[in-house]
């Protein structure tokens, strides 16, 4: 059973500005990173900031700039090209909590946010391991 999310405390305390500098932080480590960072296109890391920013911007403040350019999300769809087990997701989620931390996301939203996200990444999961 999954644990259910009061999005209400991430809308209320993350506008979609903060969204913004939370993709810039979470893709400034991205880049640096020595096993998700090399799945990301080397030459486009501005366009794939840009890409998660809007797609946070809309799925939590109905910002429609992500679905304009992208259409229908299709996350999972579009993370089958990549080689996604449990070790890279959970570096992906210890990047997205440096990036919350770094960003000052409040605990209470935080909270809320991390269990969303880690929801979503290990439904990205397409390896045995
Ligand atoms: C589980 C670990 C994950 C890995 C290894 C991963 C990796 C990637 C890679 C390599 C891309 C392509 C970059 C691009 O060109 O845009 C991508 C795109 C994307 N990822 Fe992930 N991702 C993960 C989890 C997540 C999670 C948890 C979310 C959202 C909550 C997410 C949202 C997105 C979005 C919105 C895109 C752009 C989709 C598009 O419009 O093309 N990813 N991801």
């Amino acid at each position: 059973m999954s644990t259910p999310i009061d999005e209400s405390l991430i809308v209320q305390q993350l506008d979609e500005a903060a969204f913004t500098r939370l993709a810039a932080a979470f893709y400034r480590r991205m880049k640096e990173d020595d096993v998700v960072g090399p799945l990301y296109p080397p030459d486009d890391w501005e366009g794939a900031e840009e890409r998660f920013a809007g797609f946070l911007r809309f799925r939590f403040h109905g910002n429609l700039g992500y679905i304009e350019s992208r259409g229908h999300p299709r996350l999972r769809g579009r993370h089958l090209p990549f080689k996604i087990g449990e070790a890279e997701r959970d570096r992906w989620m210890e990047i997205m909590t440096a990036a919350m931390a770094e960003t000052a996301v409040p605990e209470t939203a935080a909270t809320q946010l991390r269990a969303f996200f880690a929801q979503v990444a290990d439904f990205m999961r397409n390896q045995p391991g």
